[in-house]
């Protein structure tokens, strides 16, 4: 009776619709509240609150085996297994790394290789690999001096069918077995990257398409989701790509597209907003565009996508260097967190923009592993200090180690 009283004052449907709506809106709820049981949302929370603490942020160190290789050639390195592992426990050995990082992120060769002291070898056990020898596991170093140890879980990409020019990442078949290995293992964290190029190509469409926009964040929303059923925080990462002529203002517009369309997918496939994070470049003129990168326009525009598009309840928001010098991508990190409080912990997960001038040094004094330590020491110096917008207004070129090797 009470309900058909209600239908009547509000002008709802006939006393049964409204009795069937009823019961389909409390199984939608028990859906949503039983999907939200497959994870634990608190844990995810906590260690999303974790990766972007005060003061902290995020090594990348997930460069995949060609990426790395490249990195290495570009500097004379031979490009061994051995020299990739020494040349990445240089890095999470460097002692000032505990304070300065909250999680590293792994490439699969390096999760399962030891610290030096033992040996690097790999025992295939089907779908794990386990390492042998005295040395502890690099992971393990890690998380014991309290940095978080996170995965690679994206298999890099391929061409968008139909699509010039465009990518879309891959890896998601394989996925859900491949995210238990690395949470059985001691990950807690994980990373997919897709990237979006801004062009005009001849003879076809602008890019990035609607279709490349969507197809990718439907695979973003999916890994995320994997991601959560198997305890890893999410790091949810489509990088609109520096390479190219354009303008900061067609870069505000495809990176205003993809976070829109990557938040919507994210909703509807049900990943739980406040344990992923996500990772995403910077507003930044083309990198052969000939226009000067300012550090304010960066900030403006950058914090006015973000506060347009990522919901507030998100763990948080990291961005990776992509290619700017390292003074560019500390002074711009500098300028948008002095825009805040924004509603989200903030913080870098740089590779590149922390790591060229020790692979440089290292490069070319092989033995000197306490000088290429100090100078990866001052990197972190620079990027904790942008990391609180606390960059000294003095800090000039010259003051950075080197500027990038720029591979
Ligand atoms: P860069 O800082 O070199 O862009 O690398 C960050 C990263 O993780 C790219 O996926």
């Amino acid at each position: 009776m009470a309900l058909v009283g209600v239908e009547k004052e509000l002008h709802f449907a006939p006393a049964k619709r409204y009795k069937t709506n009823i019961v389909k809106m409390f199984c939608k709820q028990g859906f949503r509240v039983w999907y939200t049981f497959l994870m634990n949302t608190s844990e995810l929370e906590t260690t999303a609150r974790a990766l972007v603490a005060d003061g902290k942020g995020i090594l990348a160190a997930d460069e995949s085996t060609a990426s790395a290789n490249k990195r290495f050639a570009a500097v004379g390195v031979e490009q061994t297994e051995e020299n990739r592992r020494t040349y990445r426990e240089i890095l999470m050995t460097t002692p000032e790394a505990k304070n300065a990082f909250s999680g590293v992120i792994f490439y699969d060769e390096t999760f399962w290789q030891n610290t030096s002291d033992g040996h690097s070898t790999w025992a295939s056990t089907g779908l794990s690999r386990v390492s042998s020898g005295q040395g502890k596991p690099l992971r393990t170093y890690c998380a014991e001096n309290g940095i978080i140890p996170g995965i690679k879980l994206d298999e890099g990409f391929v061409d968008l069918p139909g699509f010039p020019g465009e990518k879309i990442s891959k890896g998601l078949d394989t996925l859900p077995e491949r995210a238990l290995k690395y949470r059985d293992a001691g990950a807690k964290f994980a990373k997919w990257r897709s990237v979006i190029a801004i062009d005009h190509v001849e003879g076809g469409a602008n890019i990035p398409t609607e279709e490349c926009v969507n197809a990718n964040a439907f695979v973003l929303a999916r890994y995320a989701r994997i991601c959560q059923e198997a305890d890893l925080v999410p790091i949810v990462e489509p990088e609109v790509l520096f390479d190219g002529k354009h303008t900061a203002k067609e870069c505000e517009e495809a990176l205003s597209r993809v976070l829109s369309q990557l938040f919507v997918a994210m909703r509807a496939y049900r990943v739980h907003l406040s344990g992923a994070i996500l990772k995403t470049s910077m507003v930044l003129p083309g990198k052969d565009s000939d226009i000067a990168i300012d550090a304010l326009d960066v900030s403006e525009r950058t914090v006015r996508v973000l506060r347009e598009y990522v919901p507030e309840e998100l763990g948080g928001v990291v961005f990776l260097s992509g290619g700017q010098t390292p003074q560019d991508a500390f002074r711009n990190l500098d300028a948008i967190v002095k825009k805040g409080p924004h509603p989200w912990g903030v913080t870098f997960s740089y590779s590149r923009a922390l790591q060229d001038p020790v692979l440089k040094h290292w490069a070319a004094h092989r033995e000197d592993s306490v000088g290429a330590k100090k100078i990866f020491a001052r990197q972190l110096a620079f990027a904790v200090a942008a990391r609180e917008g606390k960059l000294p207004p003095n800090t000039t070129a010259e003051s950075f180690v080197s500027a990038s090797q720029d591979v």
